[in-house]
């Protein structure tokens, strides 16, 4: 038996991932799977929180098996993680309904995520199961009691959420779960190529991890640079530039980049060459990620049995872990009586019938 910390973290099936996702939340994984025991959910209960017609859910099957394979092209280690599909565990339903008691709801309207996600999604009025997002959350978190929860800003009052829960837990019947620490990566948010603040396939200014050189060529080619900089030897601004963000997150030729902004500062460098050496960088770094990926494709069924493997494993924690909560809060005890005392009348009723 293992007693290294858990990890549980997770995304939505949403499908293929980006450079924001590698960036905010894969590199850290990747990282941290050596020493923390780590469990990867496929949020689609989550999901279905704002999008949960036939059409979408008939796409989690193919939009989770993309971004497993992400996962594991950025080098996340099918033996050393598990990684799980949500709805097939049965236990976070029955753990969300238990906690759903210990949170209010002006607690959970506070929340601007929850908002937020309203909005995106179109809701006029807070769907009941949205308003009980974290409180899904919390139940992913716990059923495996973990310790760490590396997730994205966005996410932090979620798990705030999973901790208040986790002690009012404890404190109402008994210390069932370790209270959860977020873990925030430092870099912030990546720029769409749009210049945006934050780069998401809805907003169309992303560059998936699976993209080709020349799909990537394309996109760096059309980013947004400095708008006021409409001639190569007129001085552009490197802070707040989307290219020299990238050029500092991706290429590993610091020399290289350090001449291209000194150049840029003083309208030495046209779009053109920092464009094309950001392309050469991009492409070097996506390359052994579009091998891995390629390699764990071309094994047919491979990314199946990795989720099937990893759910039936985390169906075993989450048994345990419902039983154990169930147990401090004297649940299982009544049950347990009531069906005792009804065995006890059947077995006697079978006495007195096979007397007569
Ligand atoms: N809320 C996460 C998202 O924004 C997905 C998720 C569901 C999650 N359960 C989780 C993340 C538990 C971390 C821990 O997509």
């Amino acid at each position: 038996m293992s007693t290294r910390k858990r990890i549980l973290t997770g995304d939505r099936p949403t499908g293929r991932l980006h450079l924001g996702h590698y960036v905010g939340s894969l590199r850290a994984r990747a990282q941290l799977q050596h020493e923390y025991e780590t469990f990867l959910i496929i949020a689609d209960l989550h999901m279905l929180t704002t999008k949960n017609e036939r059409s979408d859910i008939d796409q989690i099957d193919e939009n989770a098996r993309q971004m497993v394979l992400d996962y594991l092209a950025c080098g996340i280690d099918p033996d050393l993680v598990t990684i799980y599909l949500q709805s097939a565990i049965p236990e976070v339903y029955e753990l969300n309904t238990l906690f759903q008691n210990l949170v209010t709801v002006p607690r959970l309207e506070r929340l601007p995520s929850l908002k937020d996600m309203a909005r995106a999604a179109h809701k006029e009025e807070m769907p009941y199961g949205l308003l009980g997002y974290p409180v899904l959350q919390a139940a992913d978190i716990l059923t495996p009691r973990a310790h760490l929860v590396p997730v994205g800003k966005d996410n932090l009052a979620h798990v705030e959420i999973t901790r208040e829960i986790a002690r009012r837990f404890n404190y109402l019947y008994d210390e069932v779960f370790p209270i959860p620490e977020a873990m925030v990566p430092e870099v912030g948010t990546l720029v769409g190529t749009d210049g945006q603040a934050k780069m998401s396939k809805s907003l169309g200014n992303a560059i998936l991890l699976s993209d080709d050189a020349k799909t990537v060529r394309k996109k760096v080619f059309s980013m947004y640079t400095d708008p006021n900089r409409i001639r190569a030897d007129i001085p552009g601004r490197v802070e707040g530039n989307p290219v020299f963000i990238y050029h500092d997150t991706f290429n590993p030729n610091k020399e290289e980049v350090e001449d291209l902004k000194a150049r840029y500062r003083a309208g030495k460098v046209g779009d053109v060459e920092v464009k094309e050496k950001l392309t050469i960088a991009l492409n070097n770094f996506l390359d052994p990620i579009r091998e891995r990926r390629a390699q764990y494709e071309s094994d047919t069924g491979f990314v199946d049995e990795v989720i099937y493997r990893g759910t039936l494993r985390t169906r075993e924690e989450a048994r345990a872990t419902l039983l154990a909560a169930k147990k401090a809060m004297g649940l299982t005890g009544v049950w347990n009586r009531i069906s005792r005392r009804a065995e006890r009348r059947r077995k006697k009723l079978e006495k007195q019938e096979a007397a007569v």
